[in-house]
């Protein structure tokens, strides 16, 4: 008789997590513990050796009050000797579980009809395990389910026809798998659905045109399938499915479909994985074959072109070359933007509409910046002009909240690490977008934050100059340049320098403004440039920890402020560098 956890093992993980359970410690005696207990018994998951009362204070469980399982997370778990059933377990016996994670603990056998008893459920992912046979139609019971992960097994046979029934379901991935047969048209009742992943598997037919009215989709991934058929316009209306954010296009050359699965493992090639000619090539008509005449500007690496696609929408293409292609450090740098733009998401970042990754062809689909980048616009006298006082500062306060989200309220810490004028671009209201994410990393709290120098020079923080180390504080100084660059109309680095070295006696404010626009009155449009200077110098400390964090800009940018001490004519540089209050209390 196989049991799987090894006593010592149990007992260093019920001493270690013991103190995660929400139980208490006198289970009650209803008839439904009793049968929670003898269905843990019977299954054999858990060594027979331990006392089956205290099962809530167990590694990998959670319970309510009343002490029955609202939660089983085993993710990964080594089990020894052998890898356990799914179908040993008296699924009926858990009417309360709310959560099960069992994924990545090499699950071995099929799905159980009685999964389908979990009527409480909102989240199952039974992902990356060994698991055959076909998903049990009673999975369409659990209308409660958010999420709902069984990819990388080898589940076979086709997607029930009524998974529609689940209403809930925000996250769907049945990626890598076995599927066959067609994609169910009751796909589009899941109205409230963000992420929906089948690539990878042995789907035939054609995509249902009902898709369409996913209108929260951001990710939709059927690459690597056997869809035939003309892609139904109601997808490729990028616009009709606003939100989103990766329509990835199908890169056609050729009989590809036998190198195709081998890429199972991330490689972003394929996208449409039906014979996607239409997508990929709506774009090679629409530039021509990326003919020089769409091509509207050049980076550091890659052009980028305008293509009008037949729907008449308008995207920005980034494609890099063909022998850049085959420079690792830009093949990398495309991958990444890829990878950091379809999981950071904000008003004012850039969108990421799909991408092509395929060693004959890499380009990147994106929303398309009317008025180009914010240098450019400053550049441009008529343009600079245009780009008034309270534009200019709401400019600074979407670049701010972009940062301010990407440090602060995504999963990790997301660093831009090349913010600069040309990488923040500005559609035609002239708001601001921040774009470039080649070089954007997540801030490991694990790994070394040593790193090579990236970024644009004149906007790179000191320290990086002599530490390399990077931490978000840099983008926070890059910030400030760009802040400070934007009411000058031009690059702050004279001033900059002029401040650190004599630090700039008698210098008034107004003389350091664009002399293009008019000089504010001393209304709104002055006190959000006091503002906007003092917070710019204050990101510009050569300590990094003395630079405010883009939480506390952001913050600064919320509270209104009261009248000037003085008239706006009157400020001196060294005021705000002094960060002296020129606000009455
Ligand atoms: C199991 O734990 C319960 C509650 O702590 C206790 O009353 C009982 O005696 C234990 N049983 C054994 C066999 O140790
Ligand atoms: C499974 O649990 C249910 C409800 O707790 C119970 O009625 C049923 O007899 C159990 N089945 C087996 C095979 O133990
Ligand atoms: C399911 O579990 C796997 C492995 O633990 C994890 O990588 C994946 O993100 C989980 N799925 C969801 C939708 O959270
Ligand atoms: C669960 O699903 C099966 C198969 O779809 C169905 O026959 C059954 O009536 C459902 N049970 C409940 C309680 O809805
Ligand atoms: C799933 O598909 C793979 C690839 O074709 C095949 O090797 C494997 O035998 C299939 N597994 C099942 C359970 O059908
Ligand atoms: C889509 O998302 C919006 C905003 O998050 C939400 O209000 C709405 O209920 C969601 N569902 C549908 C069907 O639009
Ligand atoms: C491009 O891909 C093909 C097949 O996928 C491969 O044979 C070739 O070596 C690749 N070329 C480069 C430069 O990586
Ligand atoms: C700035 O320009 C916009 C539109 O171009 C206008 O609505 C706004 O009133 C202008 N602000 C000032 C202070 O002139
Ligand atoms: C990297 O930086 C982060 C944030 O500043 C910090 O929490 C972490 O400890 C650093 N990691 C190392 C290895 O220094
Ligand atoms: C506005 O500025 C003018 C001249 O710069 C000054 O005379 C006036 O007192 C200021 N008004 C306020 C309310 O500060």
């Amino acid at each position: 008789m196989a049991l799987p956890f090894s006593a010592s093992i149990l007992m260093v993980l019920v001493a270690l997590l013991g103190a995660t359970t929400t139980s208490s410690t006198m289970p009650t005696s209803s008839s439904s513990i009793v049968e929670e207990e003898r269905a843990f018994l019977q299954s054999k998951w858990w060594s027979s050796g331990h006392n089956i009362s205290l099962r809530c204070k167990w590694y990998g469980i959670v319970c309510n009050d009343a002490g029955s399982i609202i939660k089983i997370f085993l993710s990964n778990y080594h089990y020894q000797p052998s890898p356990p059933e799914l179908q040993a377990m008296n699924w009926t016996a858990f009417p309360n579980l709310v959560s099960l994670d069992l994924s990545g603990i090499y699950l071995q056998g099929a799905i159980p009809e009685n999964i389908g008893a979990l009527v409480k459920l909102t989240h199952l992912n039974i992902s990356n395990n060994n698991l055959k046979g076909k998903l049990p139609l009673t999975i369409t019971n659990l209308t409660r389910l958010v999420m709902l992960d069984v990819s990388f097994n080898s589940i076979s046979g086709q997607i029930p026809e009524h998974i529609g029934n689940l209403k809930n379901l925000l996250t769907l991935n049945m990626r890598s798998n076995n599927f066959s047969g067609s994609i169910p048209t009751s796909f589009s009742l899941l109205s409230n659905l963000i992420y929906m992943q089948l690539s990878s598997n042995f789907l035939i037919g054609e995509i249902p045109p009902e898709l369409g009215k996913l209108k929260n989709l951001t990710w939709l991934d059927l690459s690597y399938n056997r869809l035939t058929g003309p892609l139904p316009p109601t997808l490729v209306e990028i616009g009709n499915m606003a939100s989103l954010k990766s329509l990835e296009l199908h890169c056609v050359f050729g009989k590809v479909e036998s190198e195709e699965r081998q890429t199972k493992n991330g490689d972003l090639f394929s996208i449409w994985n039906y014979d996607g000619k239409i997508a990929y090539e709506d774009i090679i008509q629409a530039t021509e074959d990326f003919d020089i005449r769409y091509c509207i500007g050049t980076g550091a690496y890659g052009s980028v072109y305008r293509a009008q696609l037949p729907n008449g929408k308008i995207v920005a293409l980034k494609k890099l070359h063909r022998l850049e292609s085959q420079e690792p450090s830009f093949d990398r740098s495309f991958r990444n933007e890829v990878k950091m733009l379809t999981e950071i998401r904000h008003k004012y970042i850039v969108k990421l509409y799909g991408f092509c990754l395929h060693n004959r062809s890499m380009f990147l689909v994106f929303e398309y910046m009317d008025r180009g980048s914010l240098l450019w616009v400053l550049s441009n006298d008529d343009e600079a002009q245009e780009l008034n006082w309270s534009k200019r500062v709401n400019i600074i306060k979407g670049i701010a909240n972009a940062l301010s989200y990407m440090h602060h309220d995504c999963t990790s810490t997301f660093l831009h690490r090349d913010i600069s004028s040309s990488n923040v671009l500005l559609n035609s209201e002239l708001e601001a977008f921040v774009s470039d994410f080649g070089t954007a990393r997540i801030l490991d709290p694990d790994s070394s934050n040593q790193t090579l120098l990236v970024g644009t020079i004149g906007y790179v923080a000191p320290e990086l100059a002599c530490t390399l180390s990077v931490t978000e504080k840099c983008d926070v100084y890059s910030f400030g340049v760009v802040a400070l660059e934007t009411i000058m109309g031009k690059h702050p680095g004279d001033l900059i320098s002029s401040l650190r070295n004599s630090g700039a006696p008698n210098m008034l404010l107004k003389d350091v403004l664009d002399s293009r626009l008019p000089l504010p009155f001393n209304g709104t449009d002055a006190k959000n440039l006091v503002l906007v200077v003092t917070l710019a110098f204050s990101c510009l400390d050569t300590n990094p920890r003395c630079r405010p964090t883009m939480k506390d800009v952001v913050k600064e940018f919320l509270v209104s402020k009261p009248q000037l001490l003085l008239p706006f004519n009157d400020i001196l540089i060294q005021q705000l560098l002094n960060q002296e209050s020129i606000f009455q209390k």
